[in-house]
């Protein structure tokens, strides 16, 4: 029965109860439920600095810890199940140990404030949660990395406006996408760097007058200090904006490369084949083998960038310090954390098994003069100001257009010299898809030699910001 005294810690204020279904309404269990781990963890360290400060009895403070460790286990175990009718976690835990223990019990929340227990509770789960994620991540970017290695050589059409533009290879390609993921996994250390800063004993909003020990809490938590002001302690979630804001990144960059493995996976291209077990079939289209794990993850995107705005949303026009707007928070910041998560899974399995098609690639630089800016770049080495070039090679384009033909190598050397008669016979190495990607071996550039020494140099920094994590 939802709203019993047991369960409510401010029963003593208020005459009357609130309706079961207001009640209901302000209840926030079904979602901080999984807080239970990080609030007990809370609770023992903060009950022992109570103890050890003489605030309370060093036996009780004995007992508390015994008590909670013990509901840790009955939890794990199932034997004690959560009452969804609790206001929150906090209040069931609290309610738990108090039917338990009876005064010792009532003793647990002297300094603190659900207000601090929360906001600690969820910096708690952050701290480990978030680097799981960053493992997630660096798996994903690791398996797109491995086959970046494998296409290194791989020629394929570079895009603008979605229009053949330049021959890169698909090693090229797949870097890029990691280039960006790297610098997620980056937001992301970066944010867990800033919340490692422990809030409990900031109490309401004001501390308290008893004598906390907030150094040692913070310390028994694994956090490297005390957060510097309670007010903000308590009041702030910048932190969150932070994490829905570096997993609203992330999803936009996996929505982007999902766009280009529709594409791929299309007929118009036939680029890549994904497995069948990365694909759907139509309840009514006998022939259809759809992408849709990669539109979902296109589709879920929309979820994390709506998270965000939820967040923001709810700070903007709060007053400091707590308000109970900010129990919103964390319905939107774990449903980010977990779609990411998901998406990152499932991104991985159809990386790894997707299979591309070398031969429909390479054959799709043809017929689009893809090579017309190395002709250009030819004359710019034989002394033509850039412009002029631009401008020949523009010209040459359109006499092949005219005369039906799909290449510039298809021109002769006399044709071509009617428009510079700086074109000789080596033009036409210099044109090949091959020896336009070869030649681009400056930092960033396509060459597989240059795209090994990117791979590398990323792999050296995913690395590098795993290792600073716990
Ligand atoms: N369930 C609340 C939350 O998530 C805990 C803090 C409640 N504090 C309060 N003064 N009502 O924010």
């Amino acid at each position: 029965m939802p709203g019993t005294n047991a369960q409510v810690l401010w029963s003593g204020r208020l005459e009357e109860k609130p309706a079961a279904a207001a009640f209901a309404f302000q209840s926030s269990i079904m979602v901080d439920k999984r807080l239970a781990v990080e609030d007990i963890q809370g609770s023992r360290v903060h009950a022992a600095m109570l103890g050890k400060q003489g605030i309370i009895p060093q036996e009780t403070a004995a007992a508390l810890d015994a008590e909670l460790a013990r509901i840790a286990l009955d939890l794990e175990s199932g034997s004690l199940p959560i009452d969804l009718g609790a206001e929150d976690i906090h209040s069931f835990i609290e309610g738990v140990l108090t039917s338990r223990l009876g005064d010792a019990g009532r003793m647990v929340h002297a300094g603190r404030s659900r207000n601090d227990q929360v906001a600690t509770d969820l910096r708690l789960y952050l701290k480990h949660t978030v680097p799981e994620l960053c493992g997630e991540l660096g798996e994903t970017i690791g398996a797109l990395l491995d086959q970046a290695e494998t296409y290194a050589e791989a020629l394929m059409p570079g895009y603008t406006h979605l229009q053949r533009a330049q021959p890169v290879t698909l090693g090229h390609h797949l870097t890029a996408w990691c280039a960006g993921l790297e610098r997620d996994l980056g937001r992301f250390t970066d944010a867990l760097r800033r919340l490692d800063e422990c809030p409990l004993g900031a109490g309401a909003l004001a501390g308290s007058g008893l004598p906390l020990d907030r150094e040692a809490v913070a310390r028994g938590l694994g956090f490297s200090a005390p957060t510097l002001n309670s007010m903000d302690s308590v009041a702030d979630r910048d932190f969150a904006l932070e994490l829905a804001g570096a997993a609203a990144i992330t999803m936009t960059h996996l929505s982007r490369f999902c766009e280009d493995l529709v594409l791929w996976a299309s007929e118009e291209f036939r680029f890549i084949t994904l497995s069948e077990s990365w694909s759907t079939g139509s309840s009514i289209m006998p022939q259809k083998k759809n992408p849709d794990f990669a539109e979902l993850i296109r589709g879920k995107a929309g979820r994390t960038t709506g998270n965000l705005v939820c967040l923001l949303t709810l700070l903007k026009g709060l007053p400091y310090a707590y308000n109970k707007d900010l129990q919103e928070d964390k319905e939107a910041l774990f449903d980010t954390l977990d779609t990411v998560r998901a998406c990152l899974g499932m991104f991985r399995g159809m990386v790894r098994t997707a299979v591309f098609n070398r031969e429909r690639m390479e054959a799709a630089l043809s017929g689009g003069f893809l090579e017309a800016t190395d002709l250009a770049d030819y004359l710019v080495r034989k002394g033509l100001p850039f412009r002029t070039a631009h401008e020949t090679a523009a010209l040459v384009v359109r006499d092949c257009i005219a005369q039906g033909q799909r290449s510039i190598t298809e021109r002769t050397l006399e044709e071509l010299k009617t428009r510079s008669p700086l074109f000789a016979g080596d033009i036409y190495q210099a044109l090949s898809p091959k020896a336009c990607v070869e030649a681009r071996k400056g930092a960033g550039g396509p060459a597989p030699e240059e795209v090994r020494r990117q791979i590398a140099v990323l792999r050296g920094r995913i690395r590098q910001e795993r290792s600073t994590l716990p």
